[in-house]
Protein backbone atom coordinates (compact mmCIF):
# COMPACT_ATOMS: atom_id res chain seq x y z
CA UNK A 1 0.00 0.00 0.00
CA UNK A 2 1.50 3.48 -0.80
CA UNK A 3 0.86 5.94 1.96
CA UNK A 4 1.35 9.92 0.56
CA UNK A 5 4.26 11.28 2.01
CA UNK A 6 2.43 14.17 3.61
CA UNK A 7 0.57 12.10 6.10
CA UNK A 8 4.16 10.72 7.63
CA UNK A 9 5.98 12.48 10.27
CA UNK A 10 9.44 10.41 9.36
CA UNK A 11 11.95 11.99 12.15
CA UNK A 12 14.48 10.78 10.23
CA UNK A 13 17.24 13.03 12.35
CA UNK A 14 16.18 10.96 15.70
CA UNK A 15 16.49 7.47 13.67
CA UNK A 16 20.41 8.17 13.02
CA UNK A 17 21.36 8.56 16.34
CA UNK A 18 20.72 4.85 16.40
CA UNK A 19 23.15 4.52 13.79
CA UNK A 20 26.62 5.41 15.53
CA UNK A 21 28.28 4.69 12.14
CA UNK A 22 26.73 7.53 10.41
CA UNK A 23 28.42 9.93 13.10
CA UNK A 24 31.90 8.89 11.89
CA UNK A 25 33.89 10.68 8.93
CA UNK A 26 35.95 8.97 5.96
CA UNK A 27 38.59 11.02 4.18
CA UNK A 28 38.06 13.71 6.39
CA UNK A 29 34.74 14.14 5.08
CA UNK A 30 31.29 13.43 7.11
CA UNK A 31 30.45 9.56 6.00
CA UNK A 32 27.53 9.13 3.40
CA UNK A 33 26.69 5.91 3.17
CA UNK A 34 24.92 5.32 -0.32
CA UNK A 35 25.82 1.64 -0.80
CA UNK A 36 22.58 0.01 1.35
CA UNK A 37 21.62 -2.11 -1.38
CA UNK A 38 25.31 -3.80 -0.39
CA UNK A 39 24.68 -4.28 3.28
CA UNK A 40 22.79 -1.88 5.70
CA UNK A 41 23.87 -0.47 8.68
CA UNK A 42 23.45 -1.30 12.21
CA UNK A 43 21.27 0.82 14.88
CA UNK A 44 22.39 0.53 18.76
CA UNK A 45 19.76 -1.53 19.53
CA UNK A 46 20.97 -3.89 17.54
CA UNK A 47 24.75 -3.94 18.53
CA UNK A 48 23.42 -3.63 21.65
CA UNK A 49 21.45 -7.31 21.39
CA UNK A 50 24.93 -8.85 20.36
CA UNK A 51 26.67 -7.25 22.82
CA UNK A 52 23.99 -8.82 25.96
CA UNK A 53 24.15 -12.08 23.97
CA UNK A 54 28.19 -12.23 24.37
CA UNK A 55 27.91 -10.63 27.70
CA UNK A 56 25.14 -12.74 29.76
CA UNK A 57 23.92 -15.98 27.86
CA UNK A 58 26.22 -17.03 25.01
CA UNK A 59 26.17 -21.16 25.05
CA UNK A 60 25.17 -23.44 22.18
CA UNK A 61 21.56 -24.18 21.78
CA UNK A 62 18.94 -27.04 21.90
CA UNK A 63 22.08 -29.15 23.70
CA UNK A 64 22.21 -28.58 27.46
CA UNK A 65 19.98 -28.66 30.61
CA UNK A 66 22.13 -25.83 32.12
CA UNK A 67 20.32 -22.31 32.52
CA UNK A 68 22.73 -20.51 29.46
CA UNK A 69 21.87 -22.89 26.78
CA UNK A 70 18.23 -22.81 27.96
CA UNK A 71 18.67 -18.93 27.73
CA UNK A 72 20.41 -19.18 24.50
CA UNK A 73 17.69 -21.99 22.85
CA UNK A 74 14.74 -19.37 23.72
CA UNK A 75 16.09 -16.25 22.59
CA UNK A 76 17.29 -18.14 19.60
CA UNK A 77 13.98 -19.64 18.97
CA UNK A 78 11.95 -16.27 19.87
CA UNK A 79 13.74 -14.37 17.07
CA UNK A 80 12.68 -17.76 14.48
CA UNK A 81 9.07 -16.72 15.83
CA UNK A 82 9.77 -13.17 15.07
CA UNK A 83 10.60 -13.81 11.29
CA UNK A 84 7.73 -16.35 11.05
CA UNK A 85 5.40 -13.31 11.94
CA UNK A 86 7.12 -10.23 9.99
CA UNK A 87 6.71 -12.86 6.73
CA UNK A 88 3.11 -14.49 7.83
CA UNK A 89 4.40 -17.96 7.46
CA UNK A 90 1.74 -20.48 8.61
CA UNK A 91 4.42 -22.59 11.10
CA UNK A 92 7.69 -21.58 12.58
CA UNK A 93 8.70 -24.52 11.49
CA UNK A 94 8.68 -23.22 7.92
CA UNK A 95 11.48 -20.93 8.71
CA UNK A 96 14.85 -22.28 8.49
CA UNK A 97 18.38 -19.93 9.41
CA UNK A 98 21.02 -20.24 6.80
CA UNK A 99 23.74 -17.79 7.14
CA UNK A 100 22.04 -15.66 3.88
CA UNK A 101 20.52 -15.81 0.95
CA UNK A 102 23.16 -17.16 -1.27
CA UNK A 103 23.27 -19.91 1.41
CA UNK A 104 19.22 -20.62 1.25
CA UNK A 105 19.18 -20.83 -2.43
CA UNK A 106 21.95 -23.51 -2.84
CA UNK A 107 19.90 -25.50 -0.08
CA UNK A 108 16.97 -25.65 -2.08
CA UNK A 109 18.69 -25.66 -5.55
CA UNK A 110 20.88 -29.17 -4.32
CA UNK A 111 17.62 -30.64 -2.76
CA UNK A 112 15.74 -30.25 -5.92
CA UNK A 113 18.64 -32.13 -7.83
CA UNK A 114 17.11 -35.24 -6.41
CA UNK A 115 13.58 -34.13 -7.56
CA UNK A 116 14.44 -33.32 -11.36
CA UNK A 117 14.88 -35.15 -14.65
CA UNK A 118 16.17 -34.82 -18.49
CA UNK A 119 13.77 -33.32 -20.07
CA UNK A 120 12.26 -31.07 -17.28
CA UNK A 121 12.64 -26.93 -17.44
CA UNK A 122 13.55 -24.58 -14.73
CA UNK A 123 12.79 -20.62 -15.52
CA UNK A 124 14.79 -17.72 -14.42
CA UNK A 125 14.96 -14.01 -15.17
CA UNK A 126 17.17 -11.31 -16.65
CA UNK A 127 17.43 -9.50 -13.89
CA UNK A 128 18.99 -11.74 -11.45
CA UNK A 129 21.71 -11.62 -8.95
CA UNK A 130 24.74 -14.46 -10.15
CA UNK A 131 23.41 -16.52 -6.57
CA UNK A 132 20.16 -16.74 -8.25
CA UNK A 133 21.53 -17.82 -11.65
CA UNK A 134 24.73 -20.00 -10.61
CA UNK A 135 22.99 -22.68 -8.63
CA UNK A 136 20.39 -23.68 -11.36
CA UNK A 137 22.91 -23.80 -13.83
CA UNK A 138 24.76 -26.42 -11.68
CA UNK A 139 21.28 -27.79 -10.54
CA UNK A 140 20.95 -28.29 -14.35
CA UNK A 141 24.47 -30.09 -15.25
CA UNK A 142 23.20 -32.58 -12.66
CA UNK A 143 19.79 -33.05 -13.44
CA UNK A 144 19.70 -32.42 -17.36
CA UNK A 145 16.92 -30.17 -17.36
CA UNK A 146 16.79 -27.05 -19.23
CA UNK A 147 17.46 -23.21 -18.06
CA UNK A 148 15.27 -20.55 -19.62
CA UNK A 149 15.55 -17.31 -18.96
CA UNK A 150 12.73 -14.80 -19.19
CA UNK A 151 13.74 -11.44 -20.86
CA UNK A 152 13.84 -8.10 -19.88
CA UNK A 153 13.15 -5.13 -21.26
CA UNK A 154 15.14 -1.18 -21.89
CA UNK A 155 13.37 -0.10 -18.55
CA UNK A 156 14.57 -2.72 -16.94
CA UNK A 157 11.40 -5.14 -16.46
CA UNK A 158 10.50 -8.27 -16.79
CA UNK A 159 8.78 -9.25 -20.25
CA UNK A 160 5.54 -11.05 -19.10
CA UNK A 161 4.74 -11.95 -22.41
CA UNK A 162 7.53 -13.95 -22.94
CA UNK A 163 7.54 -15.28 -19.37
CA UNK A 164 4.04 -16.82 -20.80
CA UNK A 165 5.30 -18.55 -23.34
CA UNK A 166 7.86 -19.86 -21.76
CA UNK A 167 5.77 -21.97 -19.20
CA UNK A 168 4.57 -25.32 -20.22
CA UNK A 169 3.77 -28.96 -18.51
CA UNK A 170 7.85 -29.05 -18.41
CA UNK A 171 7.96 -26.18 -16.07
CA UNK A 172 9.41 -27.70 -12.59
CA UNK A 173 10.39 -24.34 -11.23
CA UNK A 174 10.50 -20.46 -11.44
CA UNK A 175 13.35 -18.28 -9.83
CA UNK A 176 12.78 -14.81 -9.88
CA UNK A 177 14.13 -11.48 -7.77
CA UNK A 178 11.51 -9.70 -5.80
CA UNK A 179 13.51 -6.10 -6.36
CA UNK A 180 16.73 -6.22 -8.97
CA UNK A 181 19.42 -5.76 -6.73
CA UNK A 182 21.47 -3.88 -9.90
CA UNK A 183 18.16 -1.29 -10.69
CA UNK A 184 15.75 -1.70 -8.02
CA UNK A 185 12.69 -3.13 -10.19
CA UNK A 186 10.03 -4.60 -8.41
CA UNK A 187 9.22 -7.50 -10.11
CA UNK A 188 5.21 -8.52 -10.27
CA UNK A 189 6.00 -11.85 -8.15
CA UNK A 190 2.28 -12.04 -7.39
CA UNK A 191 1.12 -12.69 -11.36
CA UNK A 192 4.41 -14.45 -11.65
CA UNK A 193 3.48 -17.00 -8.85
CA UNK A 194 0.17 -17.53 -10.17
CA UNK A 195 1.27 -18.51 -13.79
CA UNK A 196 4.15 -20.59 -12.62
CA UNK A 197 1.38 -22.73 -10.14
CA UNK A 198 -1.00 -22.93 -12.90
CA UNK A 199 1.23 -25.14 -14.74
CA UNK A 200 2.10 -26.69 -11.55
CA UNK A 201 5.73 -25.05 -11.24
CA UNK A 202 7.33 -23.84 -8.02
CA UNK A 203 8.87 -21.04 -7.34
CA UNK A 204 11.20 -18.97 -5.16
CA UNK A 205 11.66 -15.50 -4.37
CA UNK A 206 14.81 -13.80 -4.08
CA UNK A 207 13.92 -11.18 -1.20
CA UNK A 208 17.43 -10.24 -0.44
CA UNK A 209 16.07 -6.43 -1.99
CA UNK A 210 12.60 -6.16 -1.30
CA UNK A 211 12.66 -7.75 2.55
CA UNK A 212 14.38 -4.38 3.78
CA UNK A 213 11.64 -2.11 2.00
CA UNK A 214 8.26 -4.16 1.36
CA UNK A 215 7.24 -6.67 3.62
CA UNK A 216 6.19 -9.60 1.96
CA UNK A 217 3.68 -12.16 3.19
CA UNK A 218 4.31 -15.35 2.00
CA UNK A 219 1.07 -17.01 2.51
CA UNK A 220 -0.87 -14.00 0.57
CA UNK A 221 1.54 -14.43 -2.39
CA UNK A 222 1.30 -18.24 -2.11
CA UNK A 223 5.49 -18.15 -2.54
CA UNK A 224 6.40 -21.67 -2.29
CA UNK A 225 10.17 -20.72 -0.66
CA UNK A 226 10.91 -16.98 -0.59
CA UNK A 227 14.49 -16.35 0.83
CA UNK A 228 16.53 -13.02 2.93
CA UNK A 229 19.62 -12.06 4.45
CA UNK A 230 19.81 -10.18 7.95
CA UNK A 231 22.58 -7.99 6.92
CA UNK A 232 20.65 -5.96 4.15
CA UNK A 233 17.85 -5.24 6.73
CA UNK A 234 19.95 -4.05 9.80
CA UNK A 235 20.83 -7.20 10.99
CA UNK A 236 24.22 -8.84 11.06
CA UNK A 237 26.26 -10.65 8.49
CA UNK A 238 26.40 -14.07 7.72
CA UNK A 239 22.44 -15.26 9.07
CA UNK A 240 19.15 -15.26 6.61
CA UNK A 241 16.39 -17.00 6.39
CA UNK A 242 15.15 -20.17 4.06
CA UNK A 243 11.22 -19.82 4.14
CA UNK A 244 9.82 -22.78 2.65
CA UNK A 245 6.07 -24.32 2.39
CA UNK A 246 5.98 -27.27 4.83
CA UNK A 247 5.11 -29.56 1.79
CA UNK A 248 7.87 -28.75 -0.22
CA UNK A 249 10.33 -28.66 3.03
CA UNK A 250 9.39 -32.47 3.71
CA UNK A 251 10.24 -32.85 0.22
CA UNK A 252 13.46 -32.03 -0.08
CA UNK A 253 16.15 -33.94 1.24
CA UNK A 254 18.71 -32.97 3.73
CA UNK A 255 21.39 -30.38 2.88
CA UNK A 256 24.26 -30.68 5.10
CA UNK A 257 24.57 -33.82 7.37
CA UNK A 258 25.78 -33.09 10.96
CA UNK A 259 24.58 -33.05 14.73
CA UNK A 260 21.12 -31.38 15.05
CA UNK A 261 19.80 -32.61 11.86
CA UNK A 262 19.65 -36.09 13.23
CA UNK A 263 16.67 -38.16 15.15
CA UNK A 264 19.36 -41.62 15.74
CA UNK A 265 21.98 -42.28 14.55
CA UNK A 266 23.99 -45.76 14.34
CA UNK A 267 26.23 -47.29 11.51
CA UNK A 268 24.01 -48.83 9.81
CA UNK A 269 21.48 -45.68 9.37
CA UNK A 270 20.44 -42.49 10.59
CA UNK A 271 17.34 -40.55 10.63
CA UNK A 272 16.94 -36.97 10.14
CA UNK A 273 14.96 -34.53 12.57
CA UNK A 274 12.06 -32.99 11.97
CA UNK A 275 11.50 -29.46 10.44
CA UNK A 276 13.17 -26.96 10.75
CA UNK A 277 16.16 -29.10 12.29
CA UNK A 278 16.37 -31.10 9.34
CA UNK A 279 18.38 -28.42 7.69
CA UNK A 280 20.00 -27.04 10.43
CA UNK A 281 23.55 -29.31 11.01
CA UNK A 282 25.88 -28.11 13.34
CA UNK A 283 25.87 -25.26 15.45
CA UNK A 284 24.58 -22.42 13.88
CA UNK A 285 25.33 -18.73 14.35
CA UNK A 286 23.26 -17.96 17.24
CA UNK A 287 24.02 -15.25 17.90
CA UNK A 288 23.18 -13.71 14.25
CA UNK A 289 19.64 -15.18 14.56
CA UNK A 290 18.69 -13.52 17.98
CA UNK A 291 20.14 -9.79 16.51
CA UNK A 292 18.29 -10.54 13.03
CA UNK A 293 15.05 -10.57 15.42
CA UNK A 294 16.35 -7.31 17.15
CA UNK A 295 16.74 -5.77 13.21
CA UNK A 296 13.15 -6.94 12.83
CA UNK A 297 11.85 -5.40 16.25
CA UNK A 298 14.02 -2.07 14.93
CA UNK A 299 12.43 -1.69 11.58
CA UNK A 300 8.84 -2.68 12.16
CA UNK A 301 8.50 0.11 15.49
CA UNK A 302 9.45 2.68 12.67
CA UNK A 303 7.15 0.82 10.21
CA UNK A 304 7.69 -0.38 6.49
CA UNK A 305 4.68 1.60 5.04
CA UNK A 306 6.72 4.97 6.61
CA UNK A 307 10.01 3.70 5.59
CA UNK A 308 8.96 2.71 1.76
CA UNK A 309 7.22 6.10 1.49
CA UNK A 310 10.11 8.35 3.28
CA UNK A 311 12.90 6.06 0.83
CA UNK A 312 10.44 6.88 -2.19
CA UNK A 313 10.98 10.85 -1.20
CA UNK A 314 14.60 10.20 -1.33
CA UNK A 315 14.77 8.22 -4.86
CA UNK A 316 12.46 10.64 -6.08
CA UNK A 317 14.36 14.13 -4.99
CA UNK A 318 17.70 12.09 -6.50
CA UNK A 319 16.31 10.75 -9.85
CA UNK A 320 15.52 14.51 -10.82
CA UNK A 321 18.88 16.19 -9.46
CA UNK A 322 21.14 13.52 -10.75
CA UNK A 323 19.60 13.54 -14.40
CA UNK A 324 20.22 17.74 -14.31
CA UNK A 325 23.78 16.59 -15.16
CA UNK A 326 24.23 16.06 -18.67
CA UNK A 327 25.01 12.91 -20.39
CA UNK A 328 23.61 11.03 -17.16
CA UNK A 329 21.56 7.95 -17.96
CA UNK A 330 19.95 5.98 -15.54
CA UNK A 331 19.43 2.24 -16.23
CA UNK A 332 16.33 0.76 -14.76
CA UNK A 333 13.26 3.31 -15.08
CA UNK A 334 10.41 0.71 -14.08
CA UNK A 335 7.56 3.10 -12.23
CA UNK A 336 7.74 0.20 -9.39
CA UNK A 337 11.31 0.90 -7.84
CA UNK A 338 12.95 0.65 -4.68
CA UNK A 339 15.47 3.43 -3.70
CA UNK A 340 18.26 2.64 -5.94
CA UNK A 341 19.58 4.69 -8.79
CA UNK A 342 22.02 2.56 -11.55
CA UNK A 343 23.95 5.67 -13.75
CA UNK A 344 26.84 6.33 -15.97
CA UNK A 345 27.96 9.45 -17.34
CA UNK A 346 28.51 9.44 -20.97
CA UNK A 347 31.80 7.35 -21.68
CA UNK A 348 33.10 7.84 -17.69
CA UNK A 349 33.98 4.22 -16.42
CA UNK A 350 31.90 3.50 -13.15
CA UNK A 351 34.22 2.57 -10.91
CA UNK A 352 36.85 5.65 -11.42
CA UNK A 353 33.41 8.07 -10.32
CA UNK A 354 33.38 5.71 -7.00
CA UNK A 355 36.84 6.44 -6.36
CA UNK A 356 36.81 9.72 -6.79
CA UNK A 357 33.51 10.37 -4.64
CA UNK A 358 35.23 8.13 -1.98
CA UNK A 359 37.88 10.32 -1.03
CA UNK A 360 34.69 12.75 -0.98
CA UNK A 361 33.44 10.41 1.84
CA UNK A 362 30.58 9.09 -0.39
CA UNK A 363 30.39 5.10 -0.22
CA UNK A 364 28.40 3.90 -3.16
CA UNK A 365 28.88 0.30 -5.20
CA UNK A 366 30.20 0.10 -8.51
CA UNK A 367 31.01 -2.66 -11.17
CA UNK A 368 28.58 -5.23 -12.59
CA UNK A 369 26.63 -5.62 -9.14
CA UNK A 370 26.93 -9.87 -9.39
CA UNK A 371 24.26 -9.08 -12.37
CA UNK A 372 26.35 -9.70 -15.09
CA UNK A 373 23.72 -10.62 -17.51
CA UNK A 374 21.85 -7.21 -17.20
CA UNK A 375 25.54 -5.33 -17.91
CA UNK A 376 25.31 -7.17 -21.20
CA UNK A 377 21.68 -6.25 -21.92
CA UNK A 378 22.81 -2.49 -21.96
CA UNK A 379 26.18 -3.23 -23.22
CA UNK A 380 28.22 -1.47 -20.25
CA UNK A 381 30.71 -3.19 -18.02
CA UNK A 382 28.91 -1.84 -14.72
CA UNK A 383 27.33 1.11 -13.00
CA UNK A 384 27.53 3.48 -10.30
CA UNK A 385 24.65 2.38 -7.86
CA UNK A 386 23.45 4.53 -5.38
CA UNK A 387 21.14 3.00 -2.87
CA UNK A 388 19.52 5.13 -0.09
CA UNK A 389 18.11 3.45 3.46
CA UNK A 390 15.49 5.22 5.64
CA UNK A 391 18.37 6.82 7.20
CA UNK A 392 19.48 8.59 4.61
CA UNK A 393 18.63 12.24 4.12
CA UNK A 394 18.16 14.65 1.48
CA UNK A 395 21.17 16.78 2.27
CA UNK A 396 23.09 13.79 1.81
CA UNK A 397 21.73 13.30 -1.50
CA UNK A 398 22.87 17.50 -2.37
CA UNK A 399 26.05 16.12 -1.40
CA UNK A 400 26.40 13.50 -3.41
CA UNK A 401 25.08 15.29 -6.82
CA UNK A 402 27.90 17.77 -6.08
CA UNK A 403 30.38 15.16 -5.68
CA UNK A 404 29.06 13.21 -8.67
CA UNK A 405 29.73 16.98 -10.49
CA UNK A 406 33.26 17.44 -9.38
CA UNK A 407 34.06 13.58 -10.57
CA UNK A 408 32.56 13.99 -14.12
CA UNK A 409 34.43 17.64 -14.03
CA UNK A 410 37.41 15.97 -12.97
CA UNK A 411 37.05 12.99 -15.46
CA UNK A 412 35.86 14.64 -18.70
N1 LIG B 1 24.04 -8.45 -3.49
C1 LIG B 1 24.66 -7.33 -2.92
C2 LIG B 1 24.66 -6.13 -3.83
O1 LIG B 1 23.88 -6.05 -4.71
C3 LIG B 1 26.00 -7.64 -2.40
O2 LIG B 1 25.48 -5.27 -3.64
Amino acid sequence: MKVASSEIKFDVESIRKDFPILSREVNGKPLVYFDNAATSQTPRQVIDAIVDYYSRYNANIHRGVHTLSQEATDAYEAARRKIQKHFNAAKSHEIIFTSGTTNAINLVASGFSTLLQEGDEVIVSALEHHSNIVPWQMLCEKTGAKLKVIPMNDQGMLRMDEFQKLLSEKTKLVFVNHVSNALGTVNPIGDIIKSAHKVGAAVLVDGAQAAPHIKADVQELDVDFYVVSAHKMCGPTGVGVLYGKEEWLKKLPPYQGGGEMIATVTFEKTTYADLPHKFEAGTPNICGGIAFGAALDYMNKIGFEAIAAYEHELLEYATEKLLEIENLRIYGTSAEKTAVISFNIGEIHPYDIGTIIDKLGIAVRTGHHCAQPVMDYYKIPGTVRASFAFYNTKEEIDSFVEAVKRAKNMLS
